[in-house]
């Protein structure tokens, strides 16, 4: 049979993986897609040719993308620019020449994949995206087809290297939050544009994905509660560990009577969780399902050759589908296309989670009750209360609190109270907690 053609967009670091894994292990992809598969044409603006494992192999290099997009040749398509665009517009080209496309792209799935997996099923065309989500973890995989028996539960997961290496480091070696970020820059792991990583873009990019794949409903980025790290500070890791807990940046999402859940903030986890011990660069999700119960997936979210795992994984799965009736194949969001629900995405304030809350009192008598007070009007509990020491000449003392759960609007009336009496001075500080079980 005549070897499967690519179209390769994209010589960074992971297109530099693909080439790498392509070629070294060619012999054991054959065997495995039951065709040889070769890199004819790839396009790069620029790239280290040096660099890159196995680039001789490839048939011939262009800098134009959408010369690879319109090669008669190339029956798949990976795109690896990343961000909108241009990579939108030459997914959205190979799938009206009727090619396949395989993309590590988060943000142009969670914004456009609706757009482009309907383009897809009209063309009868797969588009696959195991990478976009956790790197090298199969976790599109898993969640799609590994336990497609089950009803999803919730999923949670640290799905951003950059951000779990920071606070990993936070804690381990008593750093701040700005020292920590430069390090992760240099280890190649942050996005072009940092706050993406720290403020959580990236992993609600992921979240949005792994929503949709697990309850079947349409992609909903703009939907998707987004905080990120760095407001934590390291006082606030010290006392989580105090506490018995660690801080971790989670994209959770659930399931519950109103709708879906779906949300990116730093999180208090117990400590005894085995995700709790997931640190520096790695990923890992939880994944809770009706029949099968907690499953927990782990490994490199980042990276060249991990990243190219995925992709190369997709490559092999398009080339056995290749035969396939279109409709017999996996659905892209997991669930046929008609059969999608409008289960509403629920505003951060309608959900329910417990609370870590940290604020400076002044030192005098009562103050910790007009604040316990606020809180039991309110039906807040208090879970634990840790009241430190002034520091020599301070006024004030700092007071953490962990609150049984609540709904957040409920938490957000409290803290507003709180904030307005005269002897709390400053924000409170308000961290959710997630048992995970
Ligand atoms: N910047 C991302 C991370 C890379 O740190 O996890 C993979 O999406």
């Amino acid at each position: 049979m005549k070897p499967i053609k690519i179209g390769l967009l994209g010589l960074g670091t992971v297109g530099g993986g693909v080439v790498t894994v392509l070629t070294r292990n060619a012999h054991e992809i054959a065997r495995r897609a039951g065709r040889e598969v070769v890199i004819s044409h790839a396009a790069a603006k620029e790239y280290d040719a040096g660099a890159i494992q196995g680039l001789d192999q490839v048939g011939r290099i262009t800098d134009d993308g959408f010369a690879a997009v319109d090669d008669p040749e190339v029956e798949i398509i990976i795109e690896l620019i990343g961000g909108y665009s241009p990579a939108k517009e030459m997914v959205l080209r190979a799938i009206d020449n009727g090619k396949h496309v395989i993309t590590a792209n988060k943000a142009m799935i969670a914004v456009h994949g609706n757009e482009i997996f309907r383009a897809a099923q009209e063309k009868g065309v797969i588009v696959a995206f195991e990478a976009a989500v956790a790197g090298g973890i199969p976790i599109i995989k898993a969640i799609r087809e590994g336990l497609v028996a089950n009803r999803i539960q919730w999923a949670a997961g640290i799905i951003n290297g950059t951000g779990n290496f920071i606070l990993t480091e936070m804690r381990d070696k008593g750093r701040d939050f700005t020292g920590v970020l430069k390090g992760a820059q240099e280890l190649g792991y942050a996005e072009a544009d940092p706050t993406f990583d720290v403020e959580g873009i990236d992993a609600a990019h992921k979240l949005t994905i792994m929503g949709s794949i697990a309850f079947g409903i349409p992609l909903q980025f703009d939907r998707t509660y987004t905080e990120g790290i760095s407001k934590i500070e390291q006082q606030d890791v010290v006392y989580a560990d105090e506490l018995g807990y660690r801080i971790k940046h989670l994209g959770i999402t659930r399931r519950t009577d109103a709708g879906i859940e779906l949300r990116v903030h730093p999180t208090l986890i117990p400590a005894r969780r085995l995700i709790a011990n997931v640190d520096g660069v790695m990923n890992a999700v939880l994944v809770q399902g009706d029949a099968v119960g907690p499953t927990l997936y782990y490994g490199a979210g980042a990276g060249s050759l991990p990243t190219a795992s995925s992709v190369v994984a997709d490559v092999i799965d398009v080339v056995r589908a290749l035969t396939t009736d279109p409709g017999n194949r996996v659905p892209h969001l997991a669930f046929q296309p008609g059969a999608l629900s409008d289960l509403p995405v629920l505003d951060m304030e309608d959900i329910h989670t417990a609370y870590y809350l940290r604020m400076q009192a002044v030192d005098q008598p009562g103050v910790m009750s007009s604040v316990t007070t606020i809180l039991g009007d309110l039906g807040i509990s208090i879970e634990a209360i840790i009241q430190k020491e002034p520091e020599a000449g301070a006024g004030h003392v700092p007071v953490i609190m962990l609150t049984q759960r609540v709904q957040e609007r409920n938490m957000n009336k409290a803290i507003r109270q709180i904030e307005a009496l005269d002897t709390i001075a400053g924000n409170v500080h308000r961290i959710r907690v997630e048992t995970l079980d």
